[in-house]
C-alpha cells in the first residue's frame, strides 16, 4: 500500500459552513494556509473567511443546492467537508420554545445530514473524502439549560458513527471534534458576562484556561489530512480536560 503523508493539502478542495467566526473561520484560516481552496459559508455576509465564499443560510431549503452549486463551479469538486455552523439556544427546559428546538436540531444536525448527502458524489468522486463534523462535550454529557443543544450533539456524534460505516466503502472518513468551552462568537457573551464563567471554565480545565478556535481548527485540519486515513466514527474531545474531572 502507497501511504502519503503529511499536512500538504494543496490541490484539495473543502467547503466550511460557519465561516465568519469562530471554529469556522479558523478552519478556514488553517486549511487555505494547507494550500486548500476553501468554500467558506455563512448566514452573515460580513468577515466569511474563504478563497471563496458564499452567503446561504443552512436553515433555508435552497441552500444546500446553492452550496453545492458552488463547490462544483467555483472549487470544482469538494474534498474536504466542514460542519461546523451551529447554534445554542439556551435557557431553562420549562420555558424553551419549540422554535429552539428546531432551530438547534434543524442546524446542529438535519443541514449536517442534507448538506453531507448532497455532497456526497463529490467527496466519493475525490477518493479520499473527509467529512468533519463539530459536536461537543455535550455530545457526550449533558446540562440544564442545554436540552435542544445537547439533544442535538448527541445526534451528531451518532450521526458521524453511522456515516462513518456508510461512507467507508466509498473512501470517506466521518470523525467528530467535540469542543470544550472555547472563545468564539457562541460563547463571548457567557465569558464577558460578571458571574465568573470564563473563569469557572478556565479553572476546570487540566491547562487552566478556555480553548482558543485555533486549537479545535488544528484538529479539524489533522483529521483531513492523510495522516489521518485510518480514523473514522470518532468523536474527538479538544476540551483542554475539561472533563477528565471525577
Ligand atoms: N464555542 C464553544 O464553546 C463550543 C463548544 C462546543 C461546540 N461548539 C460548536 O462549534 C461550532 C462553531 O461554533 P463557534 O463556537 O465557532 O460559534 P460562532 O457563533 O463563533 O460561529 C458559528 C458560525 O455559524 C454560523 N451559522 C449559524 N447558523 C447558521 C446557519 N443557519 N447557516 C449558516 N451559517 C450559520 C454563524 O453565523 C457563525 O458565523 C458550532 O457547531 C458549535 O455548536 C462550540
Amino acid at each position: 500500500m502507497e501511504i502519503a503523508r503529511g499536512h500538504d493539502l494543496t490541490g484539495r478542495r473543502a467547503v466550511v459552513t460557519g465561516a465568519a467566526s469562530g471554529m469556522g473561520a479558523a478552519a478556514a484560516t488553517r486549511l487555505m494556509a494547507e494550500g486548500v481552496a476553501v468554500l467558506g459559508v455563512d448566514r452573515v455576509s460580513e468577515g466569511i473567511v474563504g478563497t471563496h465564499t458564499l452567503v446561504a443560510d443552512l436553515g433555508d431549503g435552497d441552500s444546500i443546492a446553492v452550496i453545492v452549486g458552488a463547490a462544483e463551479s467555483l472549487l470544482g469538486g469538494c474534498d474536504i467537508l466542514i460542519n461546523n455552523a451551529g447554534v445554542c439556544p439556551a435557557g431553562p427546559f420549562a420555558e424553551m420554545t419549540e422554535e429552539q428546538w428546531h432551530s438547534a436540531l434543524g442546524i446542529n444536525v438535519t443541514a449536517v445530514m442534507k448538506l453531507t448527502r448532497a455532497l456526497l458524489p463529490l467527496l466519493a468522486a475525490s477518493g479520499r473524502g473527509r467529512v468533519v463534523n463539530v459536536g461537543s462535550i455535550m455530545s457526550r454529557y449533558g446540562d440544564a439549560g442545554l436540552v435542544a443543544y445537547t439533544t442535538s450533539k448527541h445526534a451528531v456524534l451518532g450521526l458521524t458513527r453511522a456515516l462513518a460505516m456508510e461512507l467507508g466503502p466509498h473512501g470517506i472518513t466521518v470523525n467528530c471534534v467535540q469542543p470544550g468551552a472555547i472563545a468564539t462568537g457562541m460563547t463571548r457573551g457567557l465569558f464577558e458576562d460578571t458571574t465568573g464563567a470564563k473563569d469557572y471554565y478556565a479553572s476546570r480545565s487540566a491547562l487552566g484556561r478556555v480553548g482558543q478556535p485555533e486549537d479545535v481548527a488544528d484538529v479539524m485540519v489533522f483529521l483531513a489530512t492523510d495522516d489521518a486515513r485510518f480514523i473514522t466514527g470518532q468523536g474527538i474531545m479538544v476540551d483542554g480536560g475539561v472533563m477528565v474531572h471525577s
